[in-house]
């Protein structure tokens, strides 16, 4: 592949890597990753992404609270995620979202720091990374609601239709899919796959989970994005090439970063 591969959505902080995660940094250059984008889940986990920000200069980082743990959000932690926010390698807030298959927290709470979350983005004016599983309506009509000129952002792991898509790129958002798509009976991530436009679309792991085939089951890792952007390729009739060209030129443009 001539194009770098830009992970857009991988956990390096996560607890699975503290026996080599440097290892795995070290190499991702060699196997053809560009960039990097380590969004937090919680306060605890956003400030070691800032900290990996910090230390690499292809890892990006976001900073905010996954909706599993919106019941332990208050106003300080707002506080503390907007002068995090401040390091420029900070550039989204994320991921934030609903999750109404866990239910972790009560879904008014999650409701609740989901719209502080999206207006602590517009505030800052960064994009901010969504995570949605089977809160689709409430989700989309929040994001509505809320969306202002600058709105922008990413659907992470998407698993929605075609037709929801479209409405989430309507209000400035990309549609980034990952290790699912490559799974034999995943026929909607597919056919997404298939309709998004090329210019909307993005690619991650979300590592350490959702590996892709052929490694599924195992660890994830930022590398096996390539997978990814294979199957998509093997979809659209193109080359994988076209693929990396594609997504990380989207990558950089939604983040305003240098080509
Ligand atoms: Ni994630």
């Amino acid at each position: 592949m001539e194009n770098k591969l830009i992970d857009s959505h991988a956990h390096l902080d996560d607890d699975r890597f503290d026996d080599d995660r440097i290892e795995i940094i070290n190499k991702l250059k060699d196997e053809g990753i560009e960039l990097v984008l380590n969004p937090g889940a919680d306060l605890a986990t956003s400030k070691k992404a800032v900290q990996l920000a910090d230390e690499y200069d292809f890892i990006y980082a976001a900073v905010g609270c996954h909706p599993h743990d919106s019941k332990y959000m208050d106003d300080n932690t707002m506080d503390v995620f907007r002068e995090l926010s401040k390091n420029e390698k900070v550039i989204a807030i994320g991921e934030i979202g609903l999750d109404y298959y866990y239910d972790n927290s009560d879904r008014e709470t999650q409701k609740i720091w989901f719209r502080e979350q999206i207006r602590l983005a517009n505030e800052l004016d960064l994009p901010y990374i969504v995570h949605d599983r089977d809160a689709h309506e409430d989700l989309f009509r929040i994001m509505k609601e809320e969306a202002k000129s600058n709105t922008r952002g990413i659907l992470h792991c998407y698993s929605g239709s075609v037709e929801m898509a479209r409405e989430f790129i309507k209000l400035g958002f990309y549609i980034s899919l990952a290790g699912p798509v490559t799974f034999k009976k995943a026929k909607t991530p597919k056919m997404v796959a298939q309709e998004v436009p090329l210019d909307k679309l993005l690619i991650e792991t979300d590592s350490p989970y959702l590996t892709p085939e052929p490694n599924r089951g195992k660890r994830n890792e930022p590398k096996y994005v390539r997978y990814v952007a294979e199957e998509i390729a093997r979809i659209r009739n193109v080359s994988a090439d076209v693929i990396a060209g594609s997504t990380n030129k989207n990558f950089k443009s939604l983040f305003r970063l240098k080509e």
